[in-house]
């Protein structure tokens, strides 16, 4: 099928170049220059595992294209439309500015028939109020939210744990369930559930899973709080309610918390819309969970405050991570980033390394200093925080090697992802979240 994918950044180029990957014949679409030329030279613009395979696999076979040029999506069967969602600035509502500006300049390429498949996260009713211009140009809109998670993109793509469309009622809804299916029969065929509803379910699905995704973590950061002054240890805690299968110990890693480009924006959106609504209440829980996970942040930071003996004004630490999450090289709302530009405000001499994530980084806080070689970071160190659990800390950084560059012997992990008794052994001061 021909395809047009509008927005190609996290979501949306990696949706363009899976979709070209299954058969399809696909044109991305983007107002961002330098991203697409980017993406027409067969090359990944972020960091995303299995990304530039495909990308060059889809541009070599001729089904994969990318332009700025609107006019491209025109014969398309299928609009994709994963623009941006952000917070606006100076609220908590989600800024729909991009998705109206994308609909806008896509209706002038639409025919008779055409489907305009909305992806980007939005506030539930959004689609209702988009329908009437997309119906009023002959196509049928239908809201087809993405769950993919950022270093498992492809994966997730190309064989996602479930496929949601919000369609309208009566023939039109039934024949654009009918295209969809056609366009994920890869996925299908091999047993993807595809769970057809109204526009308002389907918006609510992805906003609903990522305020419990959100939820989870701020309970297990909650209990590390309690753990803290309890004196127990939040890690065994996890592994033993995690043995429950009603609970499950997946998204029970306490530590500095959640961030990225999705779930704090979008639990704020949901709030923001629920008020509008005149539900504010249910959902009022969820500023409870933004502000745990919040509060994680300002732990970390006290506690390096702590082992360098009160202060950290001079000293220097080395912040391991800038990337919200391992995989990634987002740094959008990364709490590791957020603890480093704290330490850097109370006077530490922050090094921060990352393998992916620096250049990201250094564009939203350039008075850090960053050290692209880990060991070069850690030398002279006289604390270290571990802010994001790539394998090259998690893993490969053992205590000694640590002792050999570090001139202090505090570490914080901010994951609970190191070994506390190997890290004591060695001769270091271990604090972690919400373990003794
Ligand atoms: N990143 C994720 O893991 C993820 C997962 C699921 C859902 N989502 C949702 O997908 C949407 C996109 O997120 P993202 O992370 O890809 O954001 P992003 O910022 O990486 O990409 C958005 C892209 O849209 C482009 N754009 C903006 N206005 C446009 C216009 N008028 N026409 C064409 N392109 C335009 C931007 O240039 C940018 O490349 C959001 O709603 C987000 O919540 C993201």
């Amino acid at each position: 099928m021909r395809l047009s994918v509008i927005g190609c950044g996290y979501l949306g180029a990696v949706h363009a170049a899976a979709m070209a990957s299954i058969g399809h014949e696909v044109v991305g679409i983007d107002i961002d220059e330098r991203k697409i030329a980017t993406l027409a030279a067969g090359e990944a613009p972020f960091f995303e595992p299995g990304l530039s395979e495909i990308l060059a696999d889809g541009i070599a076979s001729g089904r994969l294209t990318f332009t700025t040029d609107f006019a491209a999506a025109a014969g398309a069967a299928v609009h994709f439309v994963g623009v941006g969602t952000p917070q606006v600035k100076g609220g908590y509502a989600a800024d729909l500015t991009y998705v109206n500006a994308a609909v806008d300049a896509l209706l002038p390429h639409l025919s008779e028939g055409d489907i305009v498949a909305g992806k980007s996260t939005v506030p539930v009713g959004t689609a209702a109020s988009l329908a009437p211009r997309i119906t009023a140009a002959g196509a049928t809109l239908v809201w087809n939210p993405e769950f993919l998670r950022e270093g498992f993109a492809v994966q997730d793509t190309v064989d996602p744990d479930r496929l949601v469309a919000g369609v309208p009622a009566g023939p039109d809804g039934e024949r654009a369930t009918g295209i969809l299916r056609e366009v994920y029969h890869p996925s299908i065929a091999k047993g993807t559930p595809f769970i057809v509803t109204d526009y308002a379910t389907a918006e609510l699905v992805k906003v609903s899973a990522n305020a419990f995704l959100a939820t989870k973590i701020s309970f297990i950061n909650a209990m590390a709080e309690i753990a803290e002054v309890a004196g127990a240890d939040v890690t065994m805690l996890a592994d033993a309610i995690g043995h429950d299968v009603r609970i499950g110990r997946r998204f029970l890693g306490a530590g500095i918390g959640f961030g990225g480009g999705c779930l704090p924006k979008d639990i704020r959106a949901f709030s923001a819309r629920a008020e509008e609504l005149g539900r504010g209440e249910s959902v009022a829980f969820l500023r409870e969970v933004d502000d745990i996970n919040m509060r994680r942040r300002e732990r970390a930071v006290e506690l390096v405050v702590q082992g360098l003996g009160g202060s950290v004004h001079g000293k220097k630490v080395t912040v391991l991570g800038a990337a919200f999450k391992p995989y990634s090289d987002d740094t959008r709302d990364s709490p590791g980033l957020d603890v480093a530009v704290r330490l850097h405000g109370l006077g530490a001499v922050v090094s921060l390394t990352d393998p992916e994530a620096i250049d990201n980084a250094r564009r939203q806080h350039p008075q850090l200093t960053y050290v692209a070689d880990r060991d070069e970071a850690l030398t002279g160190a006289d604390a270290v925080v571990l802010v994001t659990e790539w394998d090259e800390y998690r893993r490969d950084l053992t205590p000694e090697h640590a002792a050999s560059l570090a001139a202090g012997r505090v570490v914080v992990d901010g994951r609970n992802a190191f070994d506390p008794a190997a890290w004591r052994a060695a001769g270091w001061t271990y604090y972690g979240m919400g373990r003794p």
